[in-house]
């Protein structure tokens, strides 16, 4: 299973890094617009901040597979380390995910609504497929029976494309998609602390450290007793 943060807020990816186990971080066109920064200082930022070895997914603006392969090559070497480009999955999407195959571009299919076109994704060579689940949900369709669905298909095809599950709004929706056995799921930042937050763990924390301070004074830890 991999966390991975749904952000462009670098000082957030640097925190988080620190705190949490954290796979890397995806990015899209609206996360990045959202900094109001120039475009390479922020991936080079991202990129310093999480280090060579974790992911960072970037997302190409392009329609034609010509053009999405060329902005392909651009991001794989602004990037740096371990880079995965987002290409929708439109017919030139697509046509672009065979073509970077051949290349050795690591790549991860996006704006993800159906099995099928996840499928295909697959079928032409992403190494990631990402559904989104909330954007689904919006339009009473079920977020996670596509994931579990697309998990299955791949499956059933011994694929190896992993599931990127992406848009989440709550907690529930990531850990009913986690159940899919889904590989990865991308969390926003504001999120992704409700994930590990629960009221009866931070009364449960404060009350032990008030006991013991009240037996073995103020500020002392299990080191000065
Ligand atoms: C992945 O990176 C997707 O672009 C992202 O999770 C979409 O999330 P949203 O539906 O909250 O905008």
């Amino acid at each position: 299973m991999q966390y991975i943060l749904d952000t462009a807020d670098v000082d957030f990816i640097r925190k988080a890094v620190d705190l949490y186990p954290i796979a890397g971080v995806t990015t899209n066109p609206t996360i990045v617009a959202k900094e109001k920064k120039n475009f390479k200082e922020i991936i080079r930022g991202i990129r310093e901040a999480i280090g060579e070895d974790l992911m960072i997914h970037v997302q190409c603006l392009s329609l034609k597979a010509e053009d999405i392969v060329k902005e392909a090559l651009y991001i794989k070497e602004l990037a740096k380390g371990n880079v995965f480009v987002k290409i929708p999955v439109i017919p030139e999407g697509i046509k672009a995910i065979k073509l970077l195959k051949e290349r050795n571009i690591k790549i991860t299919a996006t704006a993800i609504f159906t099995p099928q076109q996840a499928l295909i994704a697959a079928m032409a060579g992403a190494d990631y497929v990402a559904p989104y689940v909330d954007r689904l949900d919006n339009i009473s369709a079920d977020g996670v029976k596509v994931v579990a669905e697309i998990v299955e298909l791949l499956k059933i095809n011994n694929l190896e494309t992993k599931v990127l599950a992406a848009s989440f709004k709550n907690v529930e929706q990531v850990h009913k998609v986690c159940l899919t056995g889904v590989q990865s799921v991308t969390v926003n930042k504001d999120l992704f602390e409700k994930l590990i937050y629960h009221p009866l763990t931070e009364w449960s924390v404060n009350t032990f450290i008030s006991d013991w301070e009240n037996q073995y004074g103020k500020n002392k830890t299990t080191l000065d007793c």
